[in-house]
């Protein structure tokens, strides 16, 4: 009897013991754990195929990968986490029904390199969707309902470096993503097949760098056939770019409502492709870009007798630049022409480009200049002629990406977008500005102006200056049009 008792108070004190402990752990836990719906590996949160409705709340603030594909989420709102993520870097949503993102969406996450929301019902992307991911490197929209892109869809992600937009509906050529001074330096693919497009924008495709071109994927559209496409794309097949070479068979063309091999367009008669020699006269200066596929190579000239270019700042006609490694001659002579060569060595391979010279024997001026000086005057004055015309009679195009024109180009709206301005409260968001009333009266003025004749040319270009500091707001601006359209979509 007697230790039978001892032992059951043994195990009423461990039972006890147990329970404080457990109580203990229980306390000193972090509040926010892993939500029911995930499976949580320290800082990743998996809840992907859990049929959800909505983003789990409360989710640990130190989450860095986030998966939500394959749920049954149809909007991003604003407030989707309460808790700002600052820790997440990758945050995948395929394979869900979104077709709403707010546009205030990203706020909370941004250091997110990684942005998966393909497979989903997206349809349009709204300007300055994307700016709060300063930090994004890649993004996946593919697989989607997008028809149209936004201008300003893309402004400021200064680390995009992959776009994928195939499988949508695009049919126009959204070539400000790519175009020199583009807002995306470091983009170096961008995925456009299997879209919509028709038409491209064929000599600005063909004047963009390699780097770029290798990474512009431009397959199973249904593009016009004709002869400038093929030379397009068979200087890219020359230079071994890997949009096309991996893409062959899957580029073709429309003609006739008949699909055609862009490579395989017989029935049009295309003269053969054939890379061009540079050609310049006696005197010229002239820069030959080491045009690699890769960026940043370290790049090395060979003349045609197999001598080295030195760089820049030696006593010599052909030189170097320090900058890019291109090819400057500051007095072209004849003696000059022949095949360079330049060797490009890279990280990941080692590139050889050859550029043939041509170098006539005379100037290119001479007695065409007074032919030349009188054709540029006519050409000049018809020109402004043509400019004032269109200044005085067409409404400008909309979409310049915030600041300066925007007020003034959409006059209907800088009417409305004026007076949104001349409530009270808002006077106190733009305290530092002096010139307040003075820019108010002048935006109210200016749509009248122009609407009746176009003669009132002071008024019309004095507000312009006077907006530009408060157009330089973003989406909270209250005074641009922008904030006028892109707040509409937030119901929340
Ligand atoms: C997904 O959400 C829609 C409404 O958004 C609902 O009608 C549907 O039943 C949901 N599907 C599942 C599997 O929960
Ligand atoms: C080129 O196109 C013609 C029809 O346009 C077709 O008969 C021929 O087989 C094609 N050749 C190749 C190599 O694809
Ligand atoms: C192409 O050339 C053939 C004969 O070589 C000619 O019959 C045909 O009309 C030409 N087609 C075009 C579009 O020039
Ligand atoms: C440059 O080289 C030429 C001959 O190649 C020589 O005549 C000239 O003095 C040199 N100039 C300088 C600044 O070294
Ligand atoms: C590129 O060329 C350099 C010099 O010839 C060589 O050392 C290097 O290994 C090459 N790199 C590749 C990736 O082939
Ligand atoms: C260039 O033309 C001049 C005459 O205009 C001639 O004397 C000279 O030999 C020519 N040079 C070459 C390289 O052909």
């Amino acid at each position: 009897m007697q230790p039978q008792r001892d032992l059951r108070g043994l195990w009423l004190l461990l039972l006890s013991l147990y329970l404080l402990l457990f109580e203990v752990a229980r306390a000193g836990r972090p509040v926010v754990s892993c939500p029911a719906a995930c499976l949580c590996a320290s800082n990743i949160l998996s809840c992907s195929k859990q049929q959800l409705p909505s983003v789990p709340h409360s989710l640990p603030s130190y989450t860095a990968l986030l998966d939500l594909s394959h749920n049954n989420l149809s909007r991003l709102r604003a407030e989707w986490t309460p808790t700002r993520l600052t820790h997440l870097h990758s945050l995948l949503l395929s394979h869900n029904h979104l077709n709403f993102i707010s546009s205030e969406a990203f706020s909370p996450v941004p250091n997110l390199r990684y942005l998966d929301l393909s497979s989903n019902q997206l349809r349009t992307l709204d300007e300055f969707l994307f700016s709060e991911l300063q930090a994004l490197e890649v993004l996946l929209l593919y697989n989607n309902h997008i028809m149209a892109v936004d201008r300003c869809a893309f402004d400021d992600m200064a680390q995009l470096q992959k776009l994928y937009l195939s499988q949508n509906q695009i049919s126009r050529f959204p070539l400000e993503l790519v175009k020199e001074g583009a807002k995306l330096p470091k983009l170096t693919l961008l995925d456009l097949s299997s879209n919509k497009l028709k038409n491209l924008p064929l000599l600005d495709l063909q004047k963009l760098p390699a780097w770029i071109k290798n990474g512009l994927y431009l397959h199973n559209n249904p593009l016009h056939c004709d002869c400038e496409l093929y030379q397009l794309f068979s200087h890219w097949q020359y230079r071994q770019l890997s949009s096309v070479m991996d893409f062959q068979e899957d580029l073709y063309c429309m003609s006739a409502k008949k699909l055609h091999n862009v490579f395989n367009l017989s029935f049009l008669n295309c003269s053969e492709y054939k890379e061009r020699a540079w050609e310049a006269h006696l005197g010229d200066t002239l820069t030959i870009k080491c045009d690699t596929k890769q960026q940043g190579m370290t790049k090395v000239w060979v003349t045609p007798s197999n001598e080295r270019v030195l760089e820049e700042g030696a006593n010599s006609t052909v030189t170097v630049s320090k900058d890019d490694g291109s090819l400057h001659f500051q007095r072209v002579q004849v003696e000059d022409g022949g095949v360079y060569t330049c060797y490009a060595m890279g990280e990941a391979f080692n590139e050889t480009l050859s550029v043939e010279l041509k170098v006539y024997n005379f100037t290119s001026h001479g007695h065409h200049d007074t032919l030349n000086t009188a054709y540029t005057t006519l050409v000049g004055c018809i020109l402004s002629v043509v400019l004032v015309l269109i200044y005085l009679y067409l409404t400008p195009c909309r979409c310049w990406c915030r600041g300066v024109e925007k007020p003034s180009s959409h006059q209907g709206d800088s009417l409305s977008s004026s007076m949104l301005s001349t409530t009270p409260n808002h006077d106190p968001m733009a305290g530092g500005d002096k010139d307040d009333g003075f820019d108010r009266r002048v935006a109210f003025l200016d749509p009248a102006g122009s609407g009746q004749n176009g003669k009132l040319k002071p008024g019309n270009t004095l507000p312009v200056p006077e907006v530009t500091g408060k157009g330089q707001r973003r989406m909270s601006d209250p005074e641009s049009v922008s904030s006028v359209f892109s707040d509409t979509p937030i119901v929340v």
